[in-house]
């Protein structure tokens, strides 16, 4: 049973109190220490002259070092972003491809998997899309469309509209028998739920910060394997993707040799004042522990599932497996529509995605919060 107080945790949080925020599948509210770093940055900015390249490269590497521990991998193999999409083109852009390869996806995705593979047609490389089960990604189907010319396998980790969390373990493992690279967009899953990179045989793992992580937009990260780096030029190069040392007093210096590893893929000027809200959110994450507030959002969602399960009115689209279970639990209606305009004039932040209402509390939403949807879900005339 976990110690820690929740309802303390709420107090991290600026939410006005005419709205119930279930909406962090679309985006985390700031924290107030990632609010307050903006004010002391932009004031101590002022007044330096400039002077923070040392200071901010120094929170940079913080911040990887803490992204690293989080999805349990060496602080070397993350790069810094500003979007899921940036990680998945990184792939894309830079994979020697032939004419006949083939990629494969499922054919339910959200476009941000898809967008960067569809620009390959050009080059002769196929885009198979397996069929999805019932609204749910399918691993075999997806494993029965490879052959020998199938070089990327991409999933999101859990599933936008319905929170089906992919069975990562499964189509890793294929994907490292078969020298196929894994691509996962991690950005529905991470933050609300643990992820060991570790043990999985994950290539890619890449996450927009600005749901679950309760980062900036703006924000993000990649994890990149050894061998998938292995398997790419770099597609483009900047200025601080060479080894500088922060030391910038010789910028005609044009023989720098490439940073290591993922890193090599980070441009130019970091957008500081937003990594650094960034680390109080990641400060914040870590200091309940990611297991924790897996937890916490388990209780929430079953809350809610159990209700939606046993009312007839309701049909839940999301899965009950507690395996494929994740932050995020859709239903719908007869009228899904009208249900959804109903919620959101009482007050409730939630998304109508793909014909479905989405919910998605986090650790800061508490039992009353859930309570109250059950009961505006009760009163709802349709
Ligand atoms: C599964 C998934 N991937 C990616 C994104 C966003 O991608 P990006 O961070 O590149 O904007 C979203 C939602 O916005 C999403 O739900």
């Amino acid at each position: 049973m976990s110690m820690i107080d929740w309802r303390k945790a709420r107090s991290n949080f600026l939410l006005d109190d005419s709205i119930i925020y279930l909406n962090n599948a679309s985006h985390g509210p700031l924290p107030v220490p990632a609010r307050r770093v903006y004010d002391l940055y932009l004031d101590s900015w002022q007044k330096t002259a400039h002077n923070h390249d040392a200071e901010s490269f120094k929170i940079i590497e913080a911040v990887r070092g803490k992204l690293a521990g989080i999805v349990g991998v060496d602080f070397q193999r993350i790069g810094l972003s500003t979007t899921t999409s940036y990680g998945l083109n990184i792939i894309a852009a830079g994979y020697r491809w032939s004419s006949g390869d083939n990629i494969i996806v499922s054919d339910n995705e959200f476009p941000a998997n898809v967008y960067p593979w569809v620009r390959l047609k050009s080059r002769g490389v196929d885009i198979r899309f397996a069929k999805n089960n019932q609204g749910f990604i399918d691993e075999e189907a997806i494993i029965s469309l490879a052959d020998n010319k199938t070089r990327v396998i991409n999933t999101s980790w859990v599933q936008f509209n319905n929170g089906y969390r992919a069975d990562l373990e499964k189509l890793g493992r294929f994907c490292a028998d078969n020298r196929i690279i894994f691509c996962v967009d991690g950005i529905q899953g991470l933050g609300a739920m643990p992820v060991d990179l570790e043990s999985l045989k994950v290539d890619l793992f890449t996450c927009g910060c600005q749901k679950w992580m309760l980062g900036p937009c703006g924000t993000g990260f990649y994890y990149l394997s050894e061998r998938a780096e292995s398997m790419i030029d770099p597609p483009f190069s900047g200025w601080l993707s060479v080894d500088w040392q922060v030391d910038f007093s010789d910028l005609m210096k044009y023989d720098l040799t490439p940073r290591k590893g993922p890193a090599k893929f980070e441009l130019g000027t970091y957008p500081y004042q937003d990594i650094r809200a960034l680390n109080a959110s990641v400060d914040l994450l870590l200091s309940f522990g990611l297991p924790e507030i897996w937890d916490r959002v388990r209780r929430l969602t079953e809350q809610l599932i159990d209700i939606l399960d046993s009312d007839k009115r309701f049909h839940l689209v999301s899965s009950r497996d507690e395996s494929r279970r994740s932050g995020i639990v859709a239903f719908k209606n007869q009228d899904p529509m009208k249900l959804y305009r109903y919620l959101t004039d009482e007050g409730y932040i939630l998304s109508f995605r793909e014909g479905g209402i989405r919910v998605s509390p986090h650790f800061y939403n508490s039992e009353e919060e859930i309570n109250l949807l059950i009961s505006a879900l009760d009163h709802f005339q349709g």
